[in-house]
């Protein structure tokens, strides 16, 4: 039976346990050059540019010995019409597994459903569970554990929010999100998680509360890919939700400071929050690799 990752709740506790344990063993460098996937091939379709998404997964591919391919918005016939259901029919004869990229949520959803292969939400609209493999990854390799972190949201519930609170619900992690009103997380997403878990989320509107003895600030971009439109509304909405040097210092003194990347600097992030001590953002880049190669060999078979 094929298994998806769309969203981090689909994996439970103790296979995100193995996923982390599995990445920093990869990290470590043990293993090396075996390559458990070769002869494989492993798609990935998508509909919004990337950098660290398509990069990480291309690479993680290659060094597990299988062979990607890429797949932009337009370049399928999807594009002129044929259906999403009848692509994942044909593309399951020929791929193992698909990476997704895309808009509307329900799109990989439909895709996954028609699939016989495992599909890899790669971000949508609403979910963003791989960073949220990699962040999580990064919060233990830098404070040896997850329960009982404070971890501190700063910013838009967006689809990076999203992925975090069924995080911080699977993984006992007291999340703290400021966020301005009508900007909070998904509602069903929130309900999910706290009916799956009893983890500890709060949503609150000042940041610097939220700030306050946290040992994770966490921020992202205040205008997603698609909301180019609602920029200018949504600049003024998050400027007093900036991650600087005042906001800093409300935070636990040994805090790590995260992005998923990238960033606006100077919007959501200062140059000097971002390149200061306290900074971790290209370990967690970094560390995308390593978890979608645990990822890819937990769901490849
Ligand atoms: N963090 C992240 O997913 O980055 P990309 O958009 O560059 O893939
Ligand atoms: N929230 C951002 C994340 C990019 C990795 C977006 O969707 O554009």
């Amino acid at each position: 039976m094929k298994r998806d990752f769309l969203t981090v709740l689909d994996f439970s506790k103790e296979e995100i346990e193995a996923i982390l344990r599995r990445a920093i063993d990869l990290k470590s460098g043990k293993d090396a050059g075996k390559c458990p996937l070769i002869g494989r091939s492993i798609g990935l379709l998508f509909e919004k540019p990337s950098t660290r998404t398509r990069v990480s997964f291309e690479t993680a591919i290659y060094q597990l010995g299988a062979q990607s391919i890429y797949t932009s918005a337009g370049e399928l016939q999807m594009g002129r019409g044929e259906t999403i259901a009848d692509t994942a029919r044909t593309l399951s004869r020929y791929l193992d597994a698909v990476v997704i990229r895309t808009t509307n949520h329900s799109r990989i959803e439909e895709f996954a459903l028609n699939a016989t292969i495992p599909v890899i939400n790669g971000l949508s609209d609403r979910h963003h569970p791989c960073q949220a493999l990699a962040d999580i990854m990064t919060v233990l390799e830098k404070r040896g554990r997850l329960e009982g972190i404070r971890f501190a949201f700063i910013g838009d519930g967006n689809n990076v929010a999203n992925s975090l609170v069924e995080a911080a619900a699977r993984m006992q992690i007291d999340l703290v999100i400021a966020c301005p009103e009508g900007y909070e997380p998904n509602p069903e997403v929130l309900d999910r998680a706290r009916e799956a878990e009893k983890g500890n989320i709060i949503i609150l509107r000042d940041p610097r509360e939220a700030a306050a003895r946290a040992d994770v600030i966490y921020t992202d971009v205040w205008v997603s890919m698609g909301q180019e439109q609602e920029a200018e509304k949504r600049r003024e909405k998050f400027k007093a939700y900036q991650v600087n040097d005042a906001l800093l210092s409300c935070a636990k003194d040994d805090a790590i400071v995260m992005h998923c990347l990238p960033a606006h600097r100077g919007e959501e992030i200062t140059d000097s929050v971002m390149d200061g001590l306290h900074s971790v953002v290209f370990d967690q880049a970094e560390n995308r690799l390593h978890s979608q190669k645990a990822l890819l060999e937990l769901l490849v078979k």
